[in-house]
């Protein structure tokens, strides 16, 4: 220290997710959400866990409310279980799911932390999968009436708000792959639902600027910084592609209004799409989505290395290619990569302007324990962090308007498909006795946002 300094104001925060931190699955008339459903399902997690306790912060969120402030954030990034708020995804609100809220905004508040809510991330009302789910354009509608509901009563302290967390993995991963809830395998439809999801970004984009005046509104991406693993056309092509598919057919419409053409036609030639205008798409939608917007959050946690060719043990193309051997990846497979966050931050800012942008996202899974004097030396999130944080401020010295950064995660939590097996937090979680013990990282990222400053390089190797 002191190192480079970021902006005066910059918020620095942890990010989490409802479902992946609350538990409390049934408490205070919580309905079930198409994540309980899918975690029940033999085979979908891979170590056959659920999240019906989790880190149990909902009865412990005053201690974790502690831990932040200890560590001298001034921001969390957290999000509202719709379940909670409305058991079946539509009609009358849950009062006691709501209150849940209330008194944390409250209670960060009270502690000097300024709360960033998303409304949707990835736990819908099971009762509204029942109906079709995000295939279906009343989803669309009722998330609306959800938005309405939520900023009504937290609109006047809340003063950032995000629609929705990663609509790709929610359309890719829940309904083309089939690896997360609700676990569908069907290219077509996971099309009709990542324009549902964007449309009901769009309409609730007024609702919360009614009910929150002046408060901030944005969404959500996850972006990779795609590029090709040789300058061959082959490889050229499938980045292209892979680009295409992940980050432009989110940033396009939300920011200039319009699908990428390139990628509807390869959807078309796949059989995805019929030719001539996608049939989801109703007039004035895409002026809807494509309100303006405060601020795009950007989830970032690696490049995608593409390669147009088949692998050596036939893996068919395109694919990503690994570009680091095994021991240097993280424990998701992901590569370390700072650099990219640098150039994609960039290359966002010359291709769509958002007014603003946040890092919500970032950071690594790695399975460091306690050892025998009880500290977490996690020595490699903490390389993580400096690098990415350096690369950040490059961007920011660059002419990026980034005004925040929340990392990945608070606490080690349910991550999803791999259920508990994968350790993300800057806190570390017992799971058999919930005792939180924040991890070296914490100490490190405490002394960060106490300089306002990433240590120089060579006072942090
Ligand atoms: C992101 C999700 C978040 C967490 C991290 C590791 O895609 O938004 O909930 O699982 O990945």
């Amino acid at each position: 220290m002191p190192g480079q300094p970021f902006p005066p104001g910059f918020l620095w925060g942890v990010a989490t997710s409802a479902f992946q931190i609350e538990g409390a699955g049934t408490a205070d008339g919580r309905g079930e959400s198409i994540w309980d459903r899918f975690a029940a399902t033999p085979g979908a997690i891979e170590d056959g866990s659920d999240a019906r306790v989790a880190c149990d912060h909902y009865h412990r969120w005053p201690e974790d409310v502690a831990l932040m402030k200890g560590m001298g954030l001034n921001a969390y990034r957290f999000s509202i279980a719709w379940p909670r708020v409305q058991p079946l995804g539509h009609g009358a609100v849950n009062a006691a799911g709501l209150d849940f809220y209330d008194r944390l905004v409250d209670g960060l508040l009270a502690a000097g932390l300024a709360p960033m809510a998303t409304l949707y991330h990835w736990d819908l009302p099971q009762a509204l999968q029942d109906r079709g789910g995000w295939g279906a354009r009343d989803t669309a509608s009722a998330f609306v009436d959800y938005a309405h509901a939520v900023s009504m009563r937290l609109g006047d302290r809340v003063r950032r708000w995000v629609t929705h967390n990663e609509p790709w993995c929610i359309a890719s991963l829940g309904h083309e792959l089939g690896a997360h809830a609700p676990g569908l395998r069907d290219a077509a439809l996971s099309l009709r639902v990542a324009h549902h999801l964007l449309l009901s970004h769009g309409w609730s984009v007024p609702v919360l600027r009614r009910h929150a005046p002046g408060a901030e509104v944005g969404i959500v991406l996850i972006n990779s910084q795609v590029e090709p693993a040789s300058p061959s056309v082959a490889d050229r092509e499938a980045a292209r592609s892979f680009d295409a598919s992940f980050n432009r057919w989110y940033l396009d419409p939300i920011f200039r209004g319009e699908y990428p053409a390139d990628a509807v036609a390869e959807r078309v030639r796949r059989g995805h799409l019929p030719p001539g205008d996608l049939p989801f798409v109703r007039p004035g939608d895409l002026a809807a989505i494509a309100a303006p917007l405060d601020f795009l959050g950007v989830n970032y946690y690696s490049r995608t290395v593409m390669s147009g060719l088949p692998g050596p043990g036939g893996e068919p193309a395109p694919r990503a290619v690994p570009m680091a051997p095994r021991e240097a990846l993280t424990d998701m497979g992901w590569e370390v990569w700072p650099q990219g966050l640098e150039d994609l931050l960039l290359r966002l800012h010359r291709e769509y302007r958002p007014a603003r942008i946040y890092i919500t996202e970032n950071g690594a899974a790695y399975g460091d324990v306690p050892n025998g004097d009880g500290r977490i030396r996690d020595a490699r999130r903490q390389a993580f962090l400096a690098g990415h944080l350096r690369a950040l401020r490059r961007a920011i010295a660059a002419g990026v308007p980034v005004a925040g950064y929340f990392h990945w995660s608070l606490l080690d939590n349910f991550e999803w498909a791999q259920g508990f097996t994968k350790r993300f937090g800057l806190v570390h979680v017992d799971l058999a006795t919930q005792r939180r013990t924040p991890k070296d990282s914490a100490q490190y990222y405490r002394a960060v946002v106490a300089a306002n400053a990433v240590p120089d390089d060579a006072q942090h190797p």
